[in-house]
């Protein structure tokens, strides 16, 4: 495996493949990594020639200086995952190297239409312009084939979606399954910040997610939006921020379950001072 972290060194390395008939594929990540992670690692290794994570705390996408500033950063340990997980090449470049002094300062200007204005958005302004910028970015350097996104991060894989769509960028975006730990909390970053205790709370998130399932489609979207949080608050330590059930391809609000084909509840919880993000899907057609 491979460490790159100039820009320059990716690219010409980049064109060495492309040269041949080989496929990339790419799994963007901001390092600190667990076993969710390396399943995107995991199906890219499956499905391209080669693979390419890269490990990245984007500034721009945090709305909190803090929590930038405590944003895990473990790179040995992070390599040691890649290697064992088949990567190839790992790109972990400086963020001067990525962004100048006056482009770091404003928001990146995309059309997201309307995707976010909900959910995550209404609550982390500007965040996914962010989030957008840096994967474009990252697009443009890697030139993958596929690039690997968690449905952990259901209303970023819809914007990523939409992005490749509007630029036509031919990218393939594969989305993979929420890994969870054994208790069912959704692995994450932040879960090292929970103590013993808020841990074992957290888990009652998913399990109240997975019962809300034996309400569809007989009880209306409003009432079991009530019920769901008002579950999960059940414990004192879980404060809801949102939870909505929405048009998983549009992200709005949906009243009545046949009113989509697809339908997910997002969901976002603070336990203590951490917030946690999970979903569920209702229905798939
Ligand atoms: P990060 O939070 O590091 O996540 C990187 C990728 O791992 C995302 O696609 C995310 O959805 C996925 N992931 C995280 N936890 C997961 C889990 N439990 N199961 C499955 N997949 C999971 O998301 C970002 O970084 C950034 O916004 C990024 C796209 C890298 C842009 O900076």
């Amino acid at each position: 495996m491979k460490l790159i972290i100039s820009k320059e060194e990716l690219v010409s390395v980049i064109s060495g493949l492309k040269s041949t008939n080989t496929t990339i594929g790419f799994v963007p990540t901001m390092g600190a990594l667990h076993r969710g992670h390396l399943s995107l690692v995991t199906e890219s290794v499956k499905q391209n020639h080669y693979t390419v994570a890269s490990i990245f705390v984007n500034p721009t996408q945090f709305n909190n200086p803090n929590d930038l500033k405590n944003y895990p950063r473990m790179l040995d340990h992070d390599l040691k995952a890649l290697k064992q997980s088949g990567c190839d090449i790992v790109f972990a470049p400086e963020t001067n190297d990525i962004y100048d002094t006056e482009e770091i300062k404003r928001p990146f200007e995309f059309d997201f239409k309307g995707l976010d204005k909900v959910m995550e958005g209404k609550f982390r302004p500007n965040h996914f312009n962010g989030v957008v910028h840096i994967v474009s970015k990252l697009f443009e350097l890697v030139r993958p084939d596929r690039a690997y996104f968690g449905e952990k991060d259901f209303q970023q894989l819809a914007i990523i979606r939409l992005m490749t769509d509007s630029y036509d960028m031919p990218v393939e975006i594969v989305s993979c399954p929420i890994v969870r730990e054994e208790s069912g909390l959704a692995m994450s970053s932040r879960n090292m910040l929970l103590s013993e205790h808020q841990r074992d709370v957290a888990s009652h998130i998913y399990a109240v997610l997975k019962e809300s399932l034996l309400f569809v489609p007989n009880t209306p979207i409003y009432e079991l939006k009530q019920c769901t949080i008002a579950a999960i608050e059940q414990k004192p330590e879980l404060k809801v921020e949102y939870f909505e059930i929405v048009n998983g391809h549009t992200l709005q609000d949906v009243e009545k379950w046949e009113d989509a084909d697809y339908i997910v509840g997002c969901v976002t919880v603070y336990c203590g001072n951490v917030r946690l993000i999970d979903n569920i899907c209702y229905k798939k057609l």
